[in-house]
């Protein structure tokens, strides 16, 4: 089919390339024409894995194109997924002012077509915004009827970064939310080639199966790290304890792993807009005001278990190693990297840091730390080490040899112990002593 996508971050570049790979001819619209340049160049204009041998493959035979142009791009195919950012404003509530200019362009161009044409909204979008926002600015800009002229559906995307490409053509679901047949056999046989579950909802309730997942997941993680907090004073491993907890499949082993909290561009904005929700109706949220108060609380608290081990950080040369959320990414949105920087900042630490891939994301939201391109370099020139995102690169690092180092202190079990013997290594989780 014709797929036309608007907004290619993560969420509606791999969308796109995940299409084309499943035979479907795509137009990526984007509003940064440099993003659409390097796109044509078969570039992501972000790092994700595997991702860019694919889109050069269809870049290459044709299948996806780029453009600037909404309304021509609509025009021109049969399906268009909305796909712009939802960020969160201030207050912790969705802003949806790019889903909905997307949305008024979207109506403008199907205003003069005659032949069925189904939008999709992929975007998170809080519950209630496809029916009660983006369907009526579709109607008053199109002037055609739903059901009849145009569908509209919300499919949500459930990708992870870093596994991108693998999680759009291998999802455990499909969740098609839409109110008519006809927009549902379009869309089951648009994604009938990837063999996976379809669950057909309302487009509420496609919205609402997102945030539930997402906060979900967030609780697990929060969930770990509060009995992993408990696990360190009692004097047993958090991990041997998820372990068994994770063998009861009524649990799963998934997301139980503890460390020094959550960040990327999901759990933590779907969650508070979740809260935001909530607040709105007059609902209380202790178990989600609980996941986010243990989120703030990790790096702190591995900060302040540095300090029991090796004392005041005033004054000494700390590294921080990993920038990113997690691996194989370069991105540092709500990255838990951040809040420990600051707070080694304000105790007066000397702050070094390094990542494979996102260094020169992170030099843009802070300038006041140094930042070196070799962790071997960090490490020599150290006191103390803190590792915050699991990269292999740091693994290979000759930890053996670094005996001047007052302590490494590890959010994210990001060594072997067995490499760290001659040192004062703590990994969170486990009693300080060990
Ligand atoms: C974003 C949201 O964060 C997520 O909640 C939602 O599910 C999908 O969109 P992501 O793809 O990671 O996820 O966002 P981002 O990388 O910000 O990409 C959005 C793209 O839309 C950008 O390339 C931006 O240039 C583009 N955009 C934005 C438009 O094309 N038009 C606009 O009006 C606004
Ligand atoms: C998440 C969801 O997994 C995905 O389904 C949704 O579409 C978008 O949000 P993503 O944010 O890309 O994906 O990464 P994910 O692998 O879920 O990790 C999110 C954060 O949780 C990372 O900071 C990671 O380090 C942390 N995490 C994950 C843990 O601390 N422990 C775990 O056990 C798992």
């Amino acid at each position: 089919m014709k797929v036309s996508i608007i907004g290619t971050g993560y969420v509606g570049l791999t969308t796109g390339v995940a299409l084309a790979e499943l035979g479907n001819d795509i137009i990526l619209v984007d509003v940064i024409p440099e993003k659409l340049r390097s796109i044509q160049g078969g570039q992501a204009p972000f790092y994700e894995p595997g991702v860019n041998e694919l889109l050069s493959k269809h870049v290459g035979n044709g299948r996806i194109r780029t453009s600037l142009d909404t309304q021509a791009s609509v025009m021109d195919t049969e399906i268009t997924f909305i796909s712009v950012g939802t960020p969160s404003r201030e207050d912790g509530s969705m802003n949806d002012e790019y889903i909905l200019s997307a949305s008024n362009d979207i109506g403008k161009a199907l205003a003069s077509k005659d032949s069925f044409h189904v939008v999709v909204m992929k975007s998170t979008v809080v519950p209630g915004t496809t029916t009660g926002k983006i369907k009526p600015t579709l109607v008053a800009s199109s002037n055609k009827q739903v059901g009849i002229d145009i569908g509209i559906a919300m499919c949500p995307e459930f990708l992870r970064e870093g596994a991108a490409m693998h999680d759009s053509l291998n999802p455990d679901r499909v969740v098609i939310g839409c109110e008519d047949d006809g927009t549902f056999d379009i869309l089951s046989g648009l994604f009938e080639p990837l063999g996976s579950k379809v669950l057909r909802t309302s487009p509420t309730s496609a919205e609402m199966i997102k945030y539930a997942s997402n906060s979900l997941l967030a609780t697990k993680i929060s969930y770990a790290n509060e009995i992993s907090r408990i696990c360190e004073a009692v004097g047993v491993d958090v991990y041997e304890i998820m372990e068994g907890v994770g063998m009861d499949f009524r649990i799963s082993p998934q997301f139980l792993r503890a460390g020094v909290g959550f960040g990327g561009s999901c759990f933590p904005k779907d969650v508070s807009a979740l809260m935001h929700i909530a607040k709105d109706l007059d609902l209380k949220t202790p178990i989600l005001d609980g996941v986010m108060e243990n989120n703030r609380i990790q790096p702190r608290h591995l900060v302040s278990m540095a300090e029991r081990s090796v004392g005041p950080l005033e004054g000494l040369r700390i590294g921080v190693l990993g920038l990113a959320f997690k691996p194989d990414t370069d991105d540092i949105r709500e990255t838990r990297s951040l809040p420990l920087i600051q707070e080694l900042l304000r105790k007066g630490a000397l702050v070094c840091a390094n990542d494979p891939k996102a260094m020169d994301n992170f030099r843009e939201i802070m300038q006041d730390i140094d930042y070196m391109e070799d962790p071997n370099a960090i490490v020599d020139g150290s006191d103390v080490i803190f590792l915050m995102t699991e990269w292999p690169e740091y693994r290979s690092i000759d930890w053996g040899s670094k005996e001047h180092l007052k302590g490494v202190f590890d959010g994210r079990r990001t060594v072997d112990p067995g490499q760290m013997k001659n040192l004062k290594y703590w990994s969170m989780g486990k009693p300080l002593a060990q």
